[in-house]
């Protein structure tokens, strides 16, 4: 918040002038290789929030739903909640969210088989779209996945579709380029797109499709052929997809999901942004993606990247020439770590871990030094502050309001 006086200004002439929309309700629009939000440049800086519509490292009370074979259950509407005051105490402004949009192939998800539609898996999406409204912050969000994670992805509808293919034995079988290829396959995720987008979410009454705090729909996560990292995605299919998705919501923008950027999606007209992941950071591999994106006058996300210390390669100060040369890149439109998970609520003393090494929790002192990087790199991206390097970070009360931390138009600022 700048000074008092403008918003002294502002009330000043709300009583002559129109009401001023809600921020929340003014879709992110892309001019060329820029993102605006109410006429200003924006920035979608922030975590990989993966859990968020179902999740795999908690065994849940006894009662609530749980599929105890992919150890999938819904998150606990307070543990959303935190992570949204989390991300916007560090101040960011987006998260990227695989499970509000990939839940295929188990009885807790979506779409647990052909046909059918699992009302219940609606709930915790509903509440975390509610909550990142609540806390003025946007989304962005995959439709599936290259992998057969718990939480479901390509492999599903290639089996339902008869392609008895899993990852394990199956990732270089020609056969999953049917996932692209085959129109029966590409009718059945567009189904499943309509399904999931044209929902009504009772907490705001508006679609997902309608609701601006999803910013961008994401084709799919690491998406690949049957070599790992060929980035072999039918240019086609972008193009189908993004205007699939186009056509029941004009307004949201598309990011291409292969994994890296392929040269000969750049002429795909529906793609608004192009992104890729970084395990361990490379700048080098960042300048070649950044150029390639420019060279379209179209925009970039580095949709992934790790965050930790020990990976091969990052130290901490890469770690901040990383956010330098994000910060500096004009076409960048933002980032987003892998991956950011909070306490156990309603258990507020214990952190919720995940298996893969990269799971990061504010105030746990053991990532303090990162984290206040992190926070120094979201507030230069998104609010052009620059924060000491031993700023006192600000407390999160858990369990955190269900209600943001600023009231009216000034929400998302
Ligand atoms: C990029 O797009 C913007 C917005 O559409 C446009 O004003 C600008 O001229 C374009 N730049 C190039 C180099 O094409
Ligand atoms: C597409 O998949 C269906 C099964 O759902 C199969 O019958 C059909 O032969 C496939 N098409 C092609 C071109 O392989
Ligand atoms: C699918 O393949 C597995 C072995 O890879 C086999 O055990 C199973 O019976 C097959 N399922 C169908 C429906 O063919
Ligand atoms: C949604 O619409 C219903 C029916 O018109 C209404 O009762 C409810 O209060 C609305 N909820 C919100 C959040 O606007
Ligand atoms: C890029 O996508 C095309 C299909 O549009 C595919 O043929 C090619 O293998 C992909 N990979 C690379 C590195 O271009």
């Amino acid at each position: 918040m700048k000074s008092f006086l403008p918003v002294l200004c502002l009330l000043a002439a709300s009583a002559t002038a129109a009401p001023r929309a809600d921020i929340r309700d003014v879709p992110v629009t892309r001019e060329g290789s820029t993102l605006l939000l109410d006429g200003k440049p924006w920035k979608a800086v922030g975590a990989n929030v993966y859990w968020l519509g179902l999740d795999e490292n908690v065994t849940p009370a006894s009662g609530e739903p749980y599929y105890a074979p992919l150890k999938a259950s819904y998150p606990t509407k307070g543990r959303t909640t935190e992570i949204m005051a989390v991300v916007k105490a560090m101040g960011g402004t987006a998260i990227r969210a695989h499970t509000l949009g990939v839940s295929t192939g188990n009885p807790l998800s979506l779409v647990p088989a052909p046909g059918q539609v699992n009302k219940q898996a609606f709930e915790p999406i509903d509440w975390a779209v509610w909550q990142a409204r609540e806390y003025g912050l946007r989304l962005l969000i995959p439709l599936t996945d290259n992998f057969d994670y718990y939480h479901g992805g390509k492999y599903n509808f290639l089996r339902w579709a008869g392609f008895n293919l899993t990852q394990t034995k199956d990732s270089t079988n020609p056969l999953v380029m049917q996932f692209y290829t085959n129109e029966t396959i590409v009718g059945a995720f567009k189904d499943y797109i309509r399904t999931l987008i044209t929902h009504v979410n009772p907490y705001t009454n508006l679609s997902y499709a309608d609701d601006p705090t999803i910013f961008a729909y994401e084709t799919g996560n690491e998406l690949c052929g049957p070599v790992w990292g060929d980035m072999n995605v039918p240019a086609r299919w972008v193009r189908e997809i993004g205007g699939f998705v186009k056509q029941l919501a004009p307004k949201k923008l598309i990011v291409d999901g292969t994994y890296g950027v392929n040269k000969t999606h750049l002429s795909v007209e529906e793609v608004d942004i192009f992104s890729d992941h970084y395990y361990p950071v490379s700048i080098g591999k960042l300048r070649a993606d950044v150029d390639l994106v420019n060279s379209v006058n179209k925009t970039y996300f580095a949709g992934e990247y790790t965050w930790v210390k020990s990976a091969p390669a990052a130290t901490d100060a890469d770690l901040a020439s990383w956010f330098k040369v994000l910060e500096q890149s004009p076409a960048v439109i933002g980032d987003a770590l892998w991956s950011l998970f909070g306490h156990n609520v309603p258990d507020c003393k214990t952190f919720v871990e995940h298996s893969d090494g990269l799971t990061l929790q504010y105030v746990n002192p053991a990532h303090a030094t990162q984290i206040q990087l992190i926070r120094q790199h979201f507030m230069k991206a998104s609010q052009e502050l620059s924060i000491a390097a031993n700023a006192p970070l600000p407390q999160v009360p858990c369990p955190a309001s269900t209600s943001g931390t600023e009231t009216g138009t000034r929400r998302n600022r």
